[in-house]
């Protein structure tokens, strides 16, 4: 780990390890996911493989304004390591006491959130605007950068839209200020989350003319895929966002195939009712029964969807109230075929 003079000292370093060396060892990295990527949901995604997760992105007006809710999302357990924290903000100022906050908690790797489309944050200056002034951005790098003792990675997207991407001055700009890698999302801001097809060039771009690690970010759904944007790139590692919800285990797939071994297949509804019971009770740990159901919810949504009858079964799960009437769920959850049927004799 670096250090320059005039640092501020961390008083605390529970999460302190390798930095960005812990990403480049992982190579495939959970992705930020605002609403998603908790502390529960990235244990689950550990417990099956995944080697560097990120926090969802977290507001530096939140922490400024010392929210309750927003500091939460800054704790983590032994278990959820290595991990890297992300900032939205667009105050330099701010997103620097964030940035220190965070270094104080122990987080080695900060990440600068400029892809966020979603109106609410752009509107702020935050997220995706950012990349609409890329001299601000880079400041916001370079001050974090220079001066706390954390490595600063920013993910960005091609640029604001199609006719303004800006993606190969953004990357550069960040590399000249001190970024230590840069995840790229190749969609536009106008694109959202458009199109099942993307391609990954401007990530391959980015990659042959910055000297830093570039990460890819953008339709990891399977091992093969993962392979292919590895490969087409030629990048350093890979982001999982949609293609982990309700299959942590894609990780354990990517794994295996990237060391060459056989694939580990998809698990059986067994396994996959044992994967969302561990998920409720880590998330029962964390915030309790009253918000664990409500947020399971979305969770067990993901985990099912690949058979058939899904809106009956969700039906069934407003009956879920705490661990024990989930369980019934789970047990009342039967197959015929690719169709679930719920068993009478259980029904809770
Ligand atoms: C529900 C959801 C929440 C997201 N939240 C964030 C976020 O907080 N920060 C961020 O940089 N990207 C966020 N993203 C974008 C993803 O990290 C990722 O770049 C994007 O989904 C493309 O990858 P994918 O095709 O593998 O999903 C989010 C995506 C989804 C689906």
């Amino acid at each position: 780990m670096k250090s320059k003079e005039g640092f501020l000292t961390a008083p605390e370093k529970t999460l302190r390890s390798g930095g960005i060396n812990d990403m480049l060892d992982a190579r495939v990295i959970l992705a930020p996911m605002a609403g998603v990527s908790d502390a529960p949901f990235r244990i689950m995604c550990r417990r099956n493989g995944c080697g560097f997760a990120f926090t969802e992105m977290i507001d530096v007006n939140g922490i400024f304004y010392k929210n309750v809710k927003t500091l939460k999302y800054l704790d983590t357990l032994p278990e959820d390591r290595p991990l890297g924290v992300q900032l939205v903000g667009a105050d330099e100022k701010r997103m620097l006491e964030g940035a220190m906050l965070c270094r104080d908690k122990g987080y080695t790797v900060i990440d600068i959130n400029a892809g966020c489309p979603a109106r609410k944050v752009v509107k702020g200056g935050k997220g995706a605007a950012l990349l609409k002034d890329p001299a601000k951005l880079g400041r916001i790098i370079g001050l974090i950068s220079s001066k706390l003792d954390v490595d600063v990675t920013v993910k960005i997207r091609a640029g604001w839209d199609a006719e303004s991407a800006n993606y190969l001055e953004v990357a550069k700009i960040a590399e000249s200020e001190g970024a230590k890698a840069i995840c790229v999302h190749p969609r536009t801001r106008e694109e959202m989350y458009r199109g099942r097809e993307i391609s990954h060039h401007p990530t391959r771009e980015i990659k042959a003319a910055v000297n830093i690690p570039v990460f890819a970010s953008g339709n990891v759904f399977c091992a093969k895929g993962a392979e292919d944007i590895l490969r087409s790139t030629g990048c350093d590692g890979i982001f999982v966002a949609r293609g982990a919800l309700g299959r942590p285990w894609i990780f354990r797939a990517i794994g295996a195939s990237l060391r060459g071994e056989a694939s580990p297949g998809e698990p059986c509804l067994d396994a996959i009712k044992t994967a969302m019971a561990d998920h409720f009770s880590l998330s029962e740990k964390w915030y309790g029964s009253f918000l664990t159901v409500k947020r399971m919810y979305k969770h067990v949504t993901w985990y099912l969807k690949r058979y058939k009858n899904l809106n009956a079964v969700m039906e069934s799960y407003r009956a879920v109230k705490d661990a024990s009437s989930f369980e019934g769920f789970l047990r009342a959850i039967e197959l015929d075929g690719r169709k679930m049927v719920i068993a009478e004799k259980v029904r809770t």
